[in-house]
């Protein structure tokens, strides 16, 4: 039922307060008498064995695989566990290497793709502890993982994954807090990021404010053939994902680049028709990214620059750049407040341009055949 919306992508997008509270309901445990602290009750009794695996790997397809890239600093930061990232299909193609020492985290929302679930059973004769991520209860990953955590973000019905990315990323932030959970020195900024998860679903209510601002611009945005998004760091995965996003459901050509390849190829294409949207919020590699501002406007380039609320000026002083300010939140939460926008720019594009927004041409919800 899609109650007051048109789509249930749109519905989806706007539900995000509501899913992100239910992920991380009884799991965050609140500071005063207690110690702040996180409780994955599917995990456990298997965190001692995660945290001394020789490597955490990863493991899935589309959205799913954008929300292990996003949360991937985070989990390398608190649990100090090399962490790998591997597109299930490839992990197949190559039979790359697994052992008894790792820990293979597969990230599913349907919990049935076709490739996840065969890199799980090759993970699994190879020793690996098998950890799911999943939002479907009785799912073949959520039975064929030794153990691992539901995201409850509720039933996904758009094809494009919108919500369940939200609160993927979410789950996987509690994992690192869950790891990270022995080590005194980290404490200070653990509890700093627990405090930003119980704002979350009111930062995400403010960002959904833009909605307006998102149609206003897919309407200037419309009629191009392509549209660039860079990011780096905690968002590289944020502008893998808007790409992902505008290009599955409104079937423009969409592109997401790691900034600090920019001058490895992409540059070439910059000029003053195509627009580039630079994701830029307030974060330990923003001044990298002010300088790639700087960069593509010595190009003429036509820019769309996301950064945090009151850093318009500092970000783009010349005032030529269209500007999407939104809340900040801890580094490797803003990931889930940058994407809101985004997720709405791939919607109002898609209407505008008159695709349909639940099932876009040729992609299925699940793929359960390779
Ligand atoms: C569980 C209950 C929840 C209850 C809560 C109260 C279920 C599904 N969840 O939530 O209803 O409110 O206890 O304490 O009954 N698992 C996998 N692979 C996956 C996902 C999960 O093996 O991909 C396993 C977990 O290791 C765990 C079980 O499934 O054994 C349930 O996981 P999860 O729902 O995340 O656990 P809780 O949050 O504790
Ligand atoms: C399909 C969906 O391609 O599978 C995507 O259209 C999704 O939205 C991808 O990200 C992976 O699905 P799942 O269920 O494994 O997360």
């Amino acid at each position: 039922k899609k109650g007051n919306f048109e789509h249930f992508m749109q519905k989806e997008i706007h539900e995000q307060p509501d899913s992100l509270t239910m992920t991380m309901r009884g799991r965050l445990i609140r500071g005063e008498q207690r110690v702040k602290g996180v409780l994955l009750g599917g995990l456990k009794d298997h965190l001692r064995t995660i945290r001394r695996s020789r490597r955490i790997i990863f493991i899935g397809c589309g959205t799913s695989y954008n929300a292990a890239l996003a949360s991937r600093p985070i989990i390398e930061e608190l649990s100090g566990v090399p962490v790998t990232m591997e597109i299930a299909s490839d992990l197949i193609d190559r039979q790359g290497p697994i052992y008894r020492e790792d820990t293979a985290i597969f990230v599913s929302q349907s919990g049935e793709t076709a490739d996840t679930l065969q890199a799980l059973e090759y993970a699994r004769a190879n020793g690996a502890l098998c950890v799911g991520i999943t939002n479907t209860v009785g799912s073949a990953i959520a039975r064929g993982t030794h153990c691992g955590v539901h995201i409850n973000a509720g039933c996904e019905i758009g094809v494009a994954s919108t919500k369940a990315y939200t609160s993927q990323i979410a789950v996987i932030i509690m994992l690192a807090l869950a790891l990270g959970d022995d080590s005194i020195s980290s404490q200070r900024r653990r509890e700093a990021i627990i405090d930003d998860c119980f704002n979350l679903p009111s930062k995400v209510r403010d960002v959904l404010k833009l909605d307006q601002d998102m149609k206003e611009l897919a309407m200037l945005l419309m009629e191009e053939q392509s549209l660039l998004v860079f990011g780096r760091g905690y968002n590289y995965a944020t502008a893998l994902e808007c790409a992902l996003k505008v290009k599955e459901v409104s079937l423009m050509h969409s592109e997401g680049i790691l900034a600090g390849e920019m001058k490895h190829g992409p540059l070439a294409l910059v000029d003053e028709t195509l627009p580039i949207i630079v994701i830029a919020t307030r974060d330990g590699s923003s001044s990298k990214q002010q300088s790639v501002i700087q960069q593509l406007k010595a190009r003429k380039g036509r820019l769309i620059v996301m950064c945090t609320e009151g850093d318009a000026q500092s970000m783009c002083p010349d005032g030529t750049c269209r500007v999407i300010e939104v809340p900040q939140v801890q580094d490797c939460l803003q990931p889930i407040i940058n994407i809101v926008p985004l997720q709405l720019l791939a919607y109002h594009l898609t209407v505008l341009r008159g695709f349909n927004v639940d099932q876009p041409r040729n992609l299925a919800k699940s793929v359960t055949t390779q």
